[in-house]
């Protein structure tokens, strides 16, 4: 969502970064910055950072960092147009005309109200539960174990088995059956046009925001005949499966190290009961872009723990890849016998549980696991073929991996590494030859390039954005050789170009409202360019040192690829002929600049 500046820089001013995260961090002055211990990554010794100056923080453990906005976004774990909300609220400031639209404040009136049916709902199931009425839930509870701890932790109930109980009680309060079904408490006979009680004669697990608001409902059986086993609230106005996860509103401290992803309600309970206090459900879908997203605000490490049946399992497939999309280190934890976490947990305890997180899998290595349950190993064929779709499926993977699983393969199939590896490399599909093209110019790698933060290419990333930030004359050095060729992230890429925008109308740059349209890594990487306060003498030549390491870390990386590709066994003479003269032209390049 765009803010028009004038907005966003009223909004900026009356946000002093300074007194913002006072509120939240004990400041200390030291050099021309503030410190204090990280609220996000938990920490003894101060390594969080306030530039009162630049109106900037940086955690130099964490490398969190960007203006007041991203440390809301942080802290208070809130998408961009949320942080700008709570810090228009805090400042009094109304929001701009162009949010503040009268549909809009119908809409958020319209959330209001029916967030309101639903705390009031929760409470009602939470009342019949501990009343007269609520015998056969508590009888359900004990039976498996769920303490009176449990039911206030998260807030379960229990729904009478009337049509109408909750349609009068919420009644009474002033709610109408329609609202009330919008809220998915209701639900409507088409025919008849009557409304009822969504829930009867169930347990009740409230789905709770992050901010709190109870937002949707699971209702369980209480036997297992009944079918459905569980009536999920569907999508509402305040509420979307897909955009959630049951129990993160419990995961708060910010001193997170990794969530435990699991499948149902009932597991989250289970793991808390046993003393696991991190595990979140993604409420029965398979996992989607907008949860990876939620978890990447927490963490940065997740471990999947799904049911170990079928279903289950192949559910943690599709869940891995859309969590590895989103940058996130995973793993998956793999339960004996088919069973779900929480009968593991209840059944073999904490201890047993962090020995199975401990051994849990990677990616790769579940996939092949999963792929070698398909096979028997005892037939001579099914031996053979899974060897074969095993090493298709290796020869995707970077030469130190591809090592590594061959191994594996080798001892669990009996075949030598010689025969897996020239299996292995015959499978490899073509099109990967082409990564480089004729001249060797940047059109090339498909994939990602790897953005971890240690590496030299970042490192003349952050340098070249320092100088770019202090010297209008080192920021057109830059420009004159091609912007977008130096960073790798669009993002950054369009900063350095709003940043050039800035100088040739020859203003000085606000970092902060330039930061606030950009995405949370790349303002984190302006906040890191900066961390050093180093000052430098000549700003243009140091730049250039900067566009000549990064053309060499492009080079580099264009001569490996091809060098990865001359290793290819049934590559043709011509092709071996051409790529040998592309690398000659690279080294020739690589030469010229030092
Ligand atoms: P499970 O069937 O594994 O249930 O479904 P569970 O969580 O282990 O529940 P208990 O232990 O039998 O009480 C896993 C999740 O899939 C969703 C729910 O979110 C559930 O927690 N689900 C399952 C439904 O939405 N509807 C269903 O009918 C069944
Ligand atoms: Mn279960």
């Amino acid at each position: 969502m765009a803010y028009p500046d004038h907005w966003m820089s009223e909004l900026l001013a009356k946000n002093d970064i300074v007194s913002v995260v006072s509120t939240y961090v004990d400041l200390k002055p030291k050099g021309r910055r503030l410190w204090g211990l990280c609220p996000v990554h938990g920490e003894k010794t101060a390594s969080f950072s306030v530039s009162p100056d630049r109106q900037l923080y940086y955690c130099f453990g964490c490398h969190i960092g960007g203006s007041v906005i991203q440390f809301v976004m942080d802290v208070e774990h809130l998408t961009f147009p949320e942080a700008v909300e709570f810090l228009a609220n805090r400042a009094g400031m109304a929001m701009p005309e162009e949010v503040n639209d009268a549909a809009m404040q119908r809409a958020r009136a319209k959330r209001e109200r029916l967030a309101e049916a639903c705390k009031l709902a929760a409470r009602f199931y939470m009342e019949t539960l501990l009343g007269e009425n609520g015998a056969a839930g508590r009888a359900y509870l004990k039976k498996r174990g769920i303490t009176s701890g449990s039911v206030k932790r998260f807030g379960i109930g229990y729904a009478p088995s009337e049509w109408e109980a909750l349609k009068r009680h919420l009644g009474e309060k002033g709610f109408s059956p329609e609202e009330l079904a919008e809220a998915g408490l209701l639900v409507k006979n088409e025919q008849s046009g009557r409304t009822y009680d969504a829930y009867r004669g169930r347990l009740i697990f409230p789905i709770i925001a992050a901010s709190g608001r109870v937002i949707g409902f699971g209702a369980r059986v209480l036997n297992n005949e009944e079918k459905p086993k569980y009536i999920n609230t569907g999508d509402t106005p305040l509420y979307n499966k897909r955009n959630n996860l049951y129990g993160l509103n419990l995961q708060k401290n910010g001193k997170l190290s990794d969530l435990v992803m699991v499948e149902g309600y009932t597991d989250v309970i289970g793991l808390f009961e046993a003393g696991v206090t991190n595990a979140v459900a993604s409420l029965g879908t398979a996992l989607t872009q907008q949860q990876a997203r939620l978890l990447k605000r927490y963490v940065n490490n997740v471990y999947i723990a799904y049911d170990g049946d079928t279903a289950g399992q192949n559910a943690t497939i599709r869940g891995l890849d859309i969590l590895m999309a989103e940058g996130l280190n995973v793993r998956v934890i793999v339960f004996p016998g088919g069973q779900d976490p929480d009968e593991f947990v209840r059944q073999s305890g904490k201890e047993a549980f962090d020995t199975l997180k401990e051994e849990a899998l990677s990616l790769n290595a579940f996939k092949l696991e999963a792929m070698s349950r398909n096979y028997s190993m005892d037939r001579e064929n099914e031996r053979e073929q899974f060897a074969m779709e095993a090493c298709r499926f290796i020869a995707t993977l970077t030469p130190v991996e591809r090592e590594r699983y061959y191994q594996q393969l080798s001892k669990k199939t009996g075949y030598s590494l010689e025969t897996l590896r020239a299996q292995g490399d015959g499978s490899r599909p073509f099109e990967r030859r082409e990564a480089v093209s004729p001249g060797g110019q940047k059109s090339v790698p498909a994939r990602k390039r790897e953005v971890t933060p240690e590496s030299e290419r970042i490192r003349a990333e952050n340098a070249l954005l320092y100088h770019m930030m202090q010297s209008p004359a080192a920021a057109r050095l830059a420009a004159a050789q091609g912007l977008e060729k130096q960073f790798a992230s669009a993002g950054l890429n369009a900063f350095a170009k709003a940043l050039l925008g800035v100088y040739d109308r020859g203003d000085t740059p606000n970092l902060p409202l330039l930061l606030s349209g950009m995405q949370k890594e790349d303002a984190e990487r302006v906040s890191a360019a900066l961390r050093d306060e180093a000052t430098c003498a000549d700003p243009e030549k140091a730049a250039k040192d900067c566009l000549c390491r990064i053309e060499r870390c492009d080079l580099s990386e264009q001569i490996e690829e091809i060098k990865r590709q001359l290793t290819e066994p049934a590559l043709p003479a011509a092709q071996r002929a051409e790529l040998l003269r592309d690398m000659q032209t690279l080294n020739l390049r690589m030469r010229g600049l030092s």
